[in-house]
């Protein structure tokens, strides 16, 4: 009872000094993971998202502290499911979750290996294993992004696809905590195929659902766009673009891309400035950085998600 007592105090004492030490001069790996932080506060929306990825953060961060303090911890397995629509900002917050994972570290590099089924599966008998493999291993201390996860079940049960699922497995089994996966794709197809792998989906402990943007956080993802590139929109310009923004997701809401559709009407919108200025013999700072309403050129048809 004493022994335990004097255990118990002596965990806390070095509970406390951990303490103390956290008050000094913040760490450069703390900086870095602040920086990381306010990046993804500044992406627009996403509220539920950012509070998720915060979740995670504080439950890796408090269990690699119980652990170090030789407390009981839970296994932190972040393997996770990201679902959404096209251009909700799935690859642009799972870069930055692994980023965070290493500045925390719980991963020991904190990059991304983006893959789809073409560069798992192969066409031949044991080249798949292979291939999933060699993906593996770049992933190792970062973030493997499975883009479009269901494409690995097109085939269904003789289809190579299934091999690849299988060897993803294993690895996630033999490499713990050495690397994170995540699933994406869009809502139906993925709902679909995690009913369909029940084996699968019980090792992704984490979901995270990407809504759709507003009309609102959409006009705002193109400012803040729009500013990063150093153009200001009049006030004509502003108008036509949530007049634009509208019209094209009513006309067709189901292949509507979200932020992605956003950055092609900016990058169009740069072009048709540029155009509209190439055949000035002299431009202004200020007709260079502005953008005005007839810039900004409504063809719904050639801004879908797809090109
Ligand atoms: N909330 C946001 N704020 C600002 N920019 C955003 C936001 N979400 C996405 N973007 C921008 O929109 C573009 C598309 O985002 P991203 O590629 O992350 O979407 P995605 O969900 O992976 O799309 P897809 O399913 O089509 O691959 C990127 O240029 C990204 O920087
Ligand atoms: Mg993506």
């Amino acid at each position: 009872m004493v022994f335990l007592a004097v255990l118990t105090n002596r965990r806390l004492a070095r509970t406390e000094r951990h303490i103390e030490v956290e008050r000094g001069e913040p760490a450069p790996g703390e900086l870095r993971l602040k920086a990381l932080q306010q990046e993804l506060d500044r992406l627009i929306g996403l509220r539920t998202v950012k509070a998720t990825i915060r979740e995670i953060q504080a439950f890796a961060h408090i269990q690699r502290k119980r652990s170090a303090l030789q407390l009981a911890s839970q296994p932190i397995v972040l393997h996770t499911i990201f679902i959404g629509n096209p251009g909700t900002g799935k690859t642009t917050v799972a870069r930055l979750l692994s980023q965070m994972l290493a500045e925390m570290g719980v991963l020991e590099k904190g990059h991304t290996v983006e893959v789809e089924r073409a560069d798992l599966v192969a066409e031949y008998i044991g080249q798949t294993a292979h291939r999933t493999r060699e993906a593996i291993k770049k992933a190792m201390g970062g973030l493997l992004f499975v883009d479009e996860a269901y494409a690995l079940a097109r085939g269904g049960e003789r289809d190579f696809g299934k091999e690849a699922i299988d060897t993803l497995v294993k690895a996630m089994e033999d490499y713990r905590g050495k690397f994170v996966v995540v699933l994406a794709g869009y809502p139906e197809p993925m709902r679909a195929f995690l009913r369909t792998n029940p084996g699968l989906h019980s090792r992704f402990p984490l979901m995270i659902e990407f809504p759709d943007y507003s009309d609102i956080e959409l006009f705002k993802i193109a400012e803040s766009m729009f500013t990063q590139r150093q153009y200001t929109l009049t006030k004509g310009a502003r108008r036509q673009l949530a007049d634009l923004i509208r019209r094209m997701r009513s006309r067709d809401p189901i292949s509507f891309g979200n932020a992605r559709t956003i950055r092609n009407i900016v990058e169009k919108t740069i072009r048709m400035q540029a155009v509209r200025l190439m055949g000035r013999r002299e431009v202004s700072v200020e007709e260079l950085i502005t953008v005005l309403e007839e810039d900004i050129q409504g063809d719904p048809i050639s801004y879908t998600s797809y090109w």
